[in-house]
C-alpha cells in the first residue's frame, strides 16, 4: 500500500523517505489555482460584492469546473472564457446581485489574475537547470496569453497549451495526451503539477508523474490515479526533481 503525505512519499515499509523523481526533462503546470490565483479576481472587488466576495469567488470557480466536465459530457464544447463568464452569471445571480458594468469587470480581471508569489523564482530555476516548462490548461490560448504576460513568466515557458486544440476539458486522457505531442517525449519524462485534486488524479491516472500542489489543504480525492507526492507551494518542486 502507498499513500501520499507533504513532499514525502509513505512506503509500504512505513518508513517516511523524502520523495524524489528521478530522469524528468519537462515540467508541465495546470494554470488556474496552480499558477495564477483564481480568488484575486473577486478579491479585487470586494468593495463591490461586499463580505460575500469569497463565497461568490467559490461558486464562480465551482461552476465554472462543472460546467467545463459538463459541457465535455455533453458534447457541447464552448471555450473557457464562455464557460467562466456563465459561471460567473451563476454566481452573481445566486447572490442576487445584477450589475452588468460589475460582471465586466470581473470578466476582465480574469485575464490578469495575478500568480502566486513562488511561482516566477521557481520557473526560473528550472529553466536554468534545462528542464523545459510549460503550461496545459482548460483556458482559452487569449485567457493564457494575458494571464503568462501579466506575470511576466513567459520568458520561461516552453509551450503554453490550451485544451482548445483537442476540444474537450480535462481531465480527459486526449488533454494531457497534447502536452505529451508538443513536448515529444514520454509522460514518464514529465513531471504534472495541480492544484485541483482531480485533475493531479486525472494526469496521474494518464501517466505522468504528479505533484498535487495541495495549497488550499484539500481531503484526498476518490478517484483512480493517486499522485506520486503532495506539496503546499511549487518552490519544493526543483528539489524533488534533483535540480536543487
Ligand atoms: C486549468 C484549470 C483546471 O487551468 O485550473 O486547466
Amino acid at each position: 500500500m502507498s499513500n501520499i503525505q507533504d513532499g514525502a512519499l509513505l512506503t509500504e515499509s512505513r518508513f517516511i523517505m523524502p520523495l524524489k523523481l528521478d530522469h524528468i526533462k519537462a515540467c508541465v503546470f495546470d494554470a488556474y489555482g496552480t499558477l495564477f490565483d483564481v480568488n484575486a479576481a473577486a478579491r479585487a472587488e470586494q468593495a463591490a460584492l461586499g463580505d460575500k466576495w469569497q463565497e461568490i469567488a467559490d461558486i464562480w470557480r465551482l461552476k465554472q469546473l462543472q460546467y467545463s466536465w459538463l459541457r465535455s459530457l455533453q458534447q457541447r464544447h464552448t471555450d473557457f472564457w464562455e464557460v467562466t463568464g456563465d459561471a460567473l452569471d451563476f454566481a452573481l445571480a445566486s447572490v442576487k446581485l445584477d450589475d452588468s458594468a460589475l460582471r465586466n469587470r470581473l470578466m476582465n480581471l480574469y485575464l490578469t489574475l495575478s500568480a502566486y508569489p513562488e511561482v516566477q523564482e521557481t520557473l526560473q530555476k528550472l529553466q536554468a537547470a534545462g528542464i523545459r516548462c510549460a503550461i496545459l490548461s482548460n483556458g482559452s490560448p487569449k485567457m493564457l496569453a494575458a494571464a503568462v504576460e501579466n506575470a511576466g513568466i513567459g520568458p520561461f515557458l516552453d509551450g503554453i497549451y490550451s485544451i482548445e486544440e483537442v476540444g474537450v476539458y480535462k481531465p480527459d486522457p486526449r488533454t494531457y495526451q497534447l502536452a505529451v505531442d508538443r513536448l515529444g517525449i514520454g509522460p514518464s519524462e514529465i513531471c504534472f503539477q495541480s492544484s485541483n485534486g482531480w485533475d493531479a488524479y486525472g494526469a496521474k491516472a494518464f501517466g505522468f508523474n504528479v505533484l498535487w500542489c495541495n495549497r488550499f489543504d484539500q481531503a484526498a480525492e476518490r478517484l483512480p490515479g493517486t499522485p506520486d507526492g503532495q506539496i503546499k507551494s511549487l518552490a519544493e518542486l526543483p528539489a524533488i526533481i534533483g535540480v536543487e
